[in-house]
């Protein structure tokens, strides 16, 4: 496991997927009774922009950076540039929020959040950034396992599903545990690389049939070279369909601001 997010965060790809979780929480959270979310791949939960990891990438130099100083940028990524805004002090963007800070700051009184994270000094970070927090538990565990065996039976349940694709195994475990969620209606929002279409589609393909919903492709620049990520994906299973315009405005700006003659696709599953 080399996975560090820490080079990764605040790049396009968690603009894409971060913005897309705020609209989806923002529906979850404002009608319906507690809602549970089970984070498979937590990270650390808060990252240092000035730290060496993301200097030397520089991935949120061209990600986040640009997206806080642009005058253009659609309401659907308001709720992620609050949030940004509000761990920050000044012009500078130095602190990145992960998916598990997003979500802890989302909650309503009753509803719980359960966050995975398989690296042990990733897991300590998030556990000291969320200790204290009511409804709030950490695991330095399997993801996909322990979505699979904590999912309630019954109630309100949304599933964030976001492994760094290390393992070829990967996409095999996201469509298992899809399958193995059995709480009825819970709802799965998943990230996933795009390198080339076929792995893409073939994952698609691979879905059970009750998964129908939206799928987001921001393609960054043509896919012709399938050993690059030349975009990035989500799958949101079943989520409301309504959705759509945000999740095609938030494609539409990160790949024609920050692409390279890039594309965002919206469509159903
Ligand atoms: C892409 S990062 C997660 C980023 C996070 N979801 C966010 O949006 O801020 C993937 C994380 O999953 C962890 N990881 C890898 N395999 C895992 C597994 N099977 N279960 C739980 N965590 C895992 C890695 O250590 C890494 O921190």
């Amino acid at each position: 496991m080399n996975y560090r997010h820490a080079f990764h965060a605040g790049n396009f790809a968690d603009l894409v997927k971060h913005a897309a979780l705020l609209q989806l929480l923002g529906r979850m959270t404002s009608e319906g009774g507690p809602l549970t979310i089970i984070d498979t791949h937590a990270g650390r939960g808060l990252y240092d922009l000035a730290g060496p990891e993301a200097r030397k990438s520089g991935e949120a130099a061209a990600g986040i950076g640009p997206l806080m100083a642009a005058l253009d940028a659609p309401a659907a990524f308001k709720p992620l540039t609050k949030a940004v805004g509000g761990l920050n002090s000044g012009v500078e963007v130095r602190r990145y929020p992960g998916s598990p800070w997003l979500i802890a700051e989302a909650l309503r009184p009753a509803d719980s959040y359960l966050g995975c994270e398989l690296r042990a000094n990733e897991h300590a970070a998030l556990r000291d950034l969320l200790k204290g927090r009511r409804n709030v538990e950490t695991l330095c565990a399997d993801g996909y396992e322990t979505a699979m065996s904590r999912a309630p039976k019954a109630g309100r349940l949304l599933v964030l599903i976001d492994p760094p694709f290390e393992q070829s195994d990967d996409y095999r475990r996201i469509v298992e545990t899809v399958r193995g969620v059995r709480t009825p209606g819970a709802t799965f929002l998943v990230w996933l690389p795009l390198k080339d279409l076929e792995t893409f589609d073939a994952f698609l393909r691979d879905l059970p049939d009750r998964t129908v919903g939206l799928v987001v492709e921001a393609r960054m620049r043509p896919l012709s070279d399938p050993m690059k990520m030349n975009g990035c994906a989500l799958a949101l299973i079943p989520g409301p369909l309504d959705l759509e315009p945000s999740l095609q405005a938030i494609g539409d700006w990160t790949t024609g601001t920050l692409g390279e003659g890039g594309v965002a696709k919206v469509y159903r599953l």
